[in-house]
């Protein structure tokens, strides 16, 4: 109805069945997506999943093989990039470095027939934004990375676009400004409400900025949905790999036990599940079993508590990493225990000291930490 469509605004973004080929090589697969209004979107993935090519695709920098583009539900595939009023920046932030900050940024309001006054105004507010006021008539060789970047972003949306395109912003910045300039880029995207599009391969930039995180492999969305939905319940085992660590162990359904499911896994320990995951999977389905690292809790006690399984295993080796530790940990059991010897690795905060390497120690996880994908016999 259109009464009901008038009530829905349409999505800043929305590819469909977007498709890009650089000759014979398929850069990024069939992909339909959106991006609310005023959302924070990242595009997540490892080098050369198709991030960049999405992104400027969105831009008008490339053209789709396949598919359309839509920006405010206008379709912009035909519609060249000065005309799609969006605000880009790039990892080298590419500012012109003969003119001044103040010219840098009202570059981009060069061409919009506006008063000199107006455009004097609105870098000022911008510069004012970024909390870079007093730069104006500086170069940018003037000025610190971290502060070139924020001249960048400035430029970008000066021109108030309707979308930020952003392609690892920070990633020429060293660990403690790029910290500084993730909070300050979110507050800054929040204050214009202004719809996002985030790209990056840094998981935790990505955990911490986004509304909407969308996990990219080889010119695929493997998943989308919200940071912690897709932390805690990965829907392959590829994102389940490549946001933090998680133990994989294959194995079998074996039975269910009021609201758990019992898995035997190949490698020998059978493990309670939350059966949630039940669905499809009677018993004797092949599945996978994967357990975060940070799930897995290295405990002095053997109480296991109901739902929850419980592991004797010795610490292999330890990677101290200051406020956690990175526990390898080889399962060990009773004499003649099939669970012995199967390799696991646990993330604990620790206090002062890690526990030591050759420690015996008892491995609890939750049943509900453990998520299931299906197995290596379904397709
Ligand atoms: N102009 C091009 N011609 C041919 N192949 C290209 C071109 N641009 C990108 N590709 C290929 O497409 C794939 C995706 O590239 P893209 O730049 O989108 O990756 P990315 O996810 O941004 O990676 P990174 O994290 O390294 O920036 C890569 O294998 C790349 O080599
Ligand atoms: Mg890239």
């Amino acid at each position: 109805m259109d009464c009901m469509r008038m009530i829905e605004p349409a999505p800043a973004v929305a590819l469909m069945g977007v498709e890009k080929r650089f000759g014979d090589y398929m850069a990024v697969r069939e992909t339909s997506l959106t991006v609310p209004d005023g959302a924070f979107v990242t595009l997540l993935g490892p080098s050369g999943c198709g991030k960049t090519t999405t992104l400027r695709m969105i831009a008008g920098l490339t053209d789709p093989t396949r598919g359309d583009i839509q920006v405010k539900g206008r379709s912009v595939t035909a519609v060249p990039i000065h005309k799609r009023n969006l605000g880009l920046v790039f990892q080298n932030y590419a500012l012109f470095p003969h003119k001044s900050v103040f010219d840098n940024v009202a570059f981009g309001l060069k061409y919009r027939d506006m008063p000199r006054a107006e455009i004097a105004r609105r870098v000022r507010e911008t510069l004012a934004l970024v909390q870079l006021p007093h730069v104006e008539d500086r170069r940018p060789n003037q000025l610190s990375g971290g502060q070139q970047q924020r001249i960048a972003l400035a430029r970008a949306i000066v021109i108030q676009p309707d979308v930020l395109l952003l392609d690892e912003p920070l990633s020429a910045l060293d660990a403690n400004l790029r910290g500084e300039m993730r909070v300050e880029l979110k507050r800054i995207q929040r204050e214009l409400g202004i719809a996002t599009v985030f790209v990056t391969h840094d998981q935790s930039e990505a955990l911490a900025m986004s509304d909407i995180l969308v996990v990219m492999n080889q010119g695929w969305v493997e998943q989308v949905g919200p940071p912690e939905e897709v932390y805690n319940h990965p829907a392959s085992a590829f994102v389940a790999d490549f946001l933090g660590h998680s133990n994989i162990l294959p194995g079998t359904v074996a039975g269910e036990d009021g609201g758990f499911l019992r898995v035997r896994t190949d490698a020998g320990p059978e493990i309670l599940c939350h059966a949630r995951d039940r669905a499809g999977r009677p018993v004797g389905r092949r599945v996978r079993l994967v357990m975060r690292a940070e799930r897995l809790l290295l405990a002095a006690d053997h109480d296991s508590g109901p739902g929850c399984n419980l592991l004797a295993a010795r610490v292999r080796t330890v990677d101290y990493l200051g406020q956690s530790a990175r526990y390898f940990l080889t399962t060990t059991g009773a004499d003649g225990d099939p669970v012995a010897g199967v390799d696991l690795q646990a993330i604990n905060p620790i206090d002062r000291h890690p526990v030591p390497e050759g420690a015996p120690v008892s491995v609890r996880i939750r049943g509900e930490d453990c998520v299931l994908l299906d197995g290596d016999d379904d397709g």
